[in-house]
């Protein structure tokens, strides 16, 4: 049965500083596809552009070259505003410094993707306290950015981008401030809502162990993709 692709990188370069003293090659010519409902781990050393990938796909940062598809939908035709739209429904993502606003507690922080979309505040704070909850945070709802330890940060930033049910999340080293028993909840978290909703993952980790929990591991060394875990043709 063919597979259908999630997401699509073709020959994808990313020049940081281009023509500039200062230029980075930070992600050179990558191909890589994520099929529908995997959950895929993107690994590689410090600097080897695993954030840039992220940020490429999120449209966080445009490509110099190459083509990112967004299932079947390729980035380079569309509007700001259309990329706008497709990441707000489409996309949870992830980073990895958080990006908590320090002025919202835990809990307005997980609404506000929900209110975004228009949905009332009782529901969407329904649905914030359920997930910060279900990530062990049922103490903290009320507290802010900085009453938070680092882990626990992490984990409201986990529940913001999971609020909205997004079809793809992109995790930017979503574990890597977590102890082992919590990086293991928040695994099987996304492991169960990667199968009963079939959400696409691609996390970031330099975790073998966390790696090996997802379906496939693809590698990243100075921008170029050396692995990508799929039985080559
Ligand atoms: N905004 C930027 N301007 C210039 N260079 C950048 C920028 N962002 C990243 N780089 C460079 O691009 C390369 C890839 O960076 P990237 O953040 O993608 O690495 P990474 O694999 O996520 O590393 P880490 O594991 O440390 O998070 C690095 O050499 C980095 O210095
Ligand atoms: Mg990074």
């Amino acid at each position: 049965m063919e597979r259908e692709e999630m997401l699509t990188l073709t020959n994808v370069h990313k020049i940081y500083n281009e023509g500039k003293s200062n230029e980075v090659v930070a992600v050179h010519d990558v191909n890589m596809v994520v099929y529908k409902g995997e959950m895929v781990a993107l690994m590689g050393p410090s600097g080897s552009g695993k954030s840039t990938i992220l940020n490429l796909i999120g449209g966080l940062t445009p490509a110099t070259k190459g083509t990112i598809k967004i299932d079947g939908v390729d980035t380079n035709g569309l509007s700001n505003e259309e990329m706008t739209n497709l990441r707000r429904d489409r996309i949870g993502y992830i980073f990895q410094h958080f990006n908590l606003l320090d002025f919202l507690t835990a809990e307005q922080n997980v609404v506000l993707p929900l209110l975004i979309q228009g949905i009332p505040n009782y529901e969407a704070k329904r649905k914030a306290d359920m997930l910060l909850r279900e990530l062990g945070l049922g103490s903290r709802i009320e507290h802010y950015p900085n009453e938070l330890s680092g882990g626990q940060e992490q984990r409201v930033a986990i529940a913001r981008s999971l609020i909205t049910t997004p079809a793809i999340i992109l995790g930017d080293e979503p574990t890597g401030d977590l102890d082992q028993a919590s990086a293991y909840e928040v695994m099987s978290m996304f492991r169960r809502i990667n199968r009963e909703q079939g959400q696409t993952l691609l996390l970031v980790t330099h975790s073998e162990e966390i790696g090996a929990l997802c379906d496939r591991i693809i590698r990243i060394d100075e921008g170029t993709i050396v692995e990508t875990g799929l039985e080559e043709n």
